[in-house]
């Protein structure tokens, strides 16, 4: 499948996403919600596939969702394409696969949005955050006001909600919004070396690890824990389980192989 707005990109076990609409500051149209929705299903479908990159083209991550589209929306058709970004970031969370977002720059109302949707953020120290809805007369969209408070807590969601400021990396990082901050130029470096870190780690664990906390930070504690039980008793059914405690106990190096 070729695409136009998204760059697609598989080198070994590892996916690169990249948003490929440079003039726009990569700014959220329904033609790439569309195409990102489809290549989502292409790399769910790819089994060899252990983690996957979400990234911007240029000097841009994502601006938010396309403002020029959504000016003239009436309340019906916002709705269609709110559900269409509210769809595309479910299903992107919902991988099996880890998402790192790298953010190499502005990551504003639905890019700071789609951002959250990822596993985890890393962004250079050029990034600028945001949710700046209210400055155009709107909420955010793309479940910004969830996503958020789940992050950062309720009074930093609403401090940036309320006051559509654009906060700097460092800030970013302090209130738990992204998880490290990096020179500009370190970043893909960085990135590369984390997405291999987790896809040289057991391919199942992994995956039961995002179910169990995906899942489990959903539910009250006692399903969350059974969740958990569960997800770690299935992975003693693995190779990848004997090869990895085996590696330990004769102190060498395991060889997972995602069975
Ligand atoms: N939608 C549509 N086009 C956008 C865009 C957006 N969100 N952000 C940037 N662009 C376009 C600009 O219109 C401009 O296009 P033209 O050359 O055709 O005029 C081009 O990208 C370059 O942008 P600027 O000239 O503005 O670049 P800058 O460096 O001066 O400013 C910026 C960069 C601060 C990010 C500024 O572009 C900006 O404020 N963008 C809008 C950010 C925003 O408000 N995002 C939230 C959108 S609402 C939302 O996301 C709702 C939701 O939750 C679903």
């Amino acid at each position: 499948m070729t695409y136009k707005t998204v760059k697609y990109e598989v080198n070994g076990h590892i996916a690169k996403i990249t948003i490929n609409r440079p003039e726009a500051l990569n700014a959220l149209n329904s033609e790439v919600l569309d195409e990102l929705n489809t290549l989502l299903d292409e790399v769910r479908a790819n089994k060899d596939l252990r983690v996957a990159i979400l990234t911007g083209e240029g000097r841009s991550f994502v601006a938010g969702a396309d403002i020029k589209e959504m000016s003239t929306l009436t309340p019906v058709e916002a709705k269609e394409f709110g559900y269409k970004g509210l769809h595309v970031f479910r299903k992107l969370e919902s991988l099996p696969i880890p998402v790192i977002a790298a953010i190499n720059g502005f990551a504003l109302g639905g890019g700071c949005e789609i951002a959250m949707s990822c596993d985890f953020r890393i962004a250079s120290d050029k990034a600028l955050f945001g949710q700046p809805e209210v400055g155009l007369g709107i909420t955010p969209g793309f479940a910004g006001t969830q996503r958020l408070q789940r992050l950062v807590g309720p009074g930093y969601a609403k401090y940036l909600i309320y006051t559509a400021k654009n906060i700097k990396a460092d800030k970013a990082y302090e209130i738990g919004l992204v998880q490290e901050v990096v020179e500009a130029d370190k970043l893909d470096e960085t990135v590369q070396k984390l997405a291999e870190k987790i896809a040289n780690n057991a391919p199942v664990a992994v995956r039961a690890s995002k179910e169990a906390i995906n899942v489990g930070g959903q539910v009250d504690i006692d399903s969350a824990i059974k969740v958990e039980e569960n997800l770690f008793a299935l992975t003693f059914s693995t190779e990848d389980q004997k090869s990895g405690m085996q590696a330990f106990i004769n102190k060498g190096q395991a060889e997972f192989k995602n069975k």
